[in-house]
């Protein structure tokens, strides 16, 4: 392994600066900064190693997705990437680290399930990740085990008001799992839908012919997404345990969140760029075609993009995941041709998120350094991670991507790496587009070439989460 890189000319960006620096890459992590030209970089160009130009690109720190499921089992199938192929396509996409959902099943321990995917990820990786754990059965001896997890870096727990007879906890469990967090430094991540009234509104809906993927949205009603987001808040509180709400969709529920945060409360949102680019018109689109956009919460109609947008600028919302599960059109979304309740929720975009959301800065909704702290700095903060991830320091590992704002892409299936059949974004053109990327100081991706390898990617015990206020 080549031990001494240096990045030379280019922009480092971090959540906190652009300074246009050389960085020094020692044994896989991050030695030190300095100004381009400077007496201190000539001398590291001339000891290198291995020298990679960015003169008129970003260095900016590989990305931090907090919420992805590979080999996902749900909906009567199970997501179509594997750790292996996720992985990669993740890192094809700049993101060098990802945490994924562990699930325990119904009737079994947190052990059980955590085992379980380790055994699934284990040697797998391209890049490094971490595991949050979805609870769906929250008992005396789940809450035992939360305090083991928290100890061990499994230290943030998904909860759901959504899907009753899967994922669903009641309020009192919802409870018990946030005053247990309050004790043991946990962070409770919230899938906030009140599911009871959306099952009933599902079968009135199949009841009366509407089968089409459109009925997801509808069903999937935004004053039931803000209902549950304003309960959860409220149980935390009675808790006095912070709260992460995930995959927030609609501007009633980050008004939810605002309100929250403006009583000074450790309340935070994540939203995902499905929800910042598509809308209820695609759900609508003919021959079935929605069912590529189902996933929950569901695709609004467009107008709650701006508020999105505006959360994520006013720091109302604080991450953006991709919440990445992908189902193929061919053979798994087609399982809800003729009921909509059947299609399996989710969608690819593990790949997509750094670019997508550099289409914002390209269109002057977010700046750069906004850019980076949404999609590494504060993931990394929100998840135990910082500053190991999300930042170039000094101490930090070498997880660098070279980024060219001026490239020009057009997102397609044809190109993309994920394991799936279809592009959320079919077409889409973007400006800006990942060059090269560096996972521990080792090349991952070369000038677009997959240079990288399974196993490479370390599992990283995290420590609880610095973001509290
Ligand atoms: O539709 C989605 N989001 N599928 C993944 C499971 C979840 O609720 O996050
Ligand atoms: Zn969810
Ligand atoms: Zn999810
Ligand atoms: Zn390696």
């Amino acid at each position: 392994m080549v031990s001494r890189t240096v990045v030379r000319g280019g922009l480092v960006i971090t959540a906190a600066d652009e300074i246009h620096a050389d960085v020094l890459v020692e044994d896989g992590r991050i030695a030190a900064l300095a100004a381009h030209g400077s007496p201190t970089a000539d001398s590291w160009a001339a000891a290198a190693d291995r020298t990679l130009d960015a003169t008129g690109k970003y260095v900016i720190p590989g990305g931090v997705d907090a919420h992805t499921h590979l080999d996902f089992p749900f909906g009567g199938t199970a997501s179509s990437d594997t750790f292996e192929t996720g992985t990669r396509a993740a890192a094809w996409g700049g993101t060098t680290t990802i945490v994924d959902f562990a699930v325990q099943s119904r009737g079994a321990s947190l052990r059980a399930g955590l085992d379980t995917w380790h055994a699934k990820s284990d040697a797998q990786c391209a890049i490094d990740y971490a595991f949050h754990m979805i609870l769906s059965d929250v008992n005396e001896h789940t809450l035992k085990e939360m305090d083991l997890l928290v100890a061990e870096g499994v230290t943030s727990f998904k909860l759901f008001t959504a899907y009753p007879g899967v994922f669903y906890s009641d309020d009192g469990q919802i409870l018990r799992a946030m005053q247990r967090c309050a004790d043991n430094g946990g962070l409770v991540m919230m899938h906030a839908e009140n599911g009871i009234a959306i099952d009933v509104l599902a079968e009135q809906a199949l009841a009366a012919g509407r089968t089409d993927p459109r009925y997801h949205g509808e069903v999937r009603h935004v004053l039931l997404e803000a209902e549950a987001t304003h309960r959860t808040i409220q149980l935390a509180r009675v808790a006095g345990a912070p709260l992460y709400v995930v995959h927030v969709s609609a501007e009633e529920a980050v008004a939810e969140i605002t309100q929250a945060r403006d009583k000074g409360l450790n309340v935070f949102g994540e939203t995902c760029p499905q929800y910042l680019f598509l809308s209820t018109d695609n759900l609508a689109e003919p021959d079935f075609e929605g069912a590529k956009y189902v996933c929950s919460t569901p695709l609004r109609p467009r107008e709650h993009q701006a508020a999105l947008w505006r959360g994520l600028r006013t720091n109302d919302l604080q991450v953006v995941s991709t919440d990445h599960c992908p189902f193929c059109f061919k053979g798994q979304k087609e399982l809800g041709r003729g009921d909509f309740t059947k299609i399996p929720n989710g969608m690819p975009g593990i790949e997509n998120r750094m670019d997508l959301l550099h289409q914002g800065v390209v269109e002057g909704r977010i700046s750069r350094r906004r850019w980076i702290e949404i999609a590494c700095a504060t993931p990394a903060r929100m998840f135990g991670l910082y500053p190991k991830k999300g930042t170039i320091a000094p101490g930090a590992d070498a997880d660098l991507v070279i980024y060219d704002p001026a490239a020009e892409q057009t997102v397609s299936a044809r190109t993309h790496h994920m394991n799936v059949d279809y592009s959320a974004y079919e077409g889409k053109q973007l400006t800006g587009r990942v060059e090269t990327v560096l996972s521990r100081g080792e090349l991952v991706i070369d000038r677009r070439e997959f240079t990288g390898h399974a196993g490479h990617g370390q599992y990283i015990p995290r420590g609880t989460c610095q973001y509290l206020i």
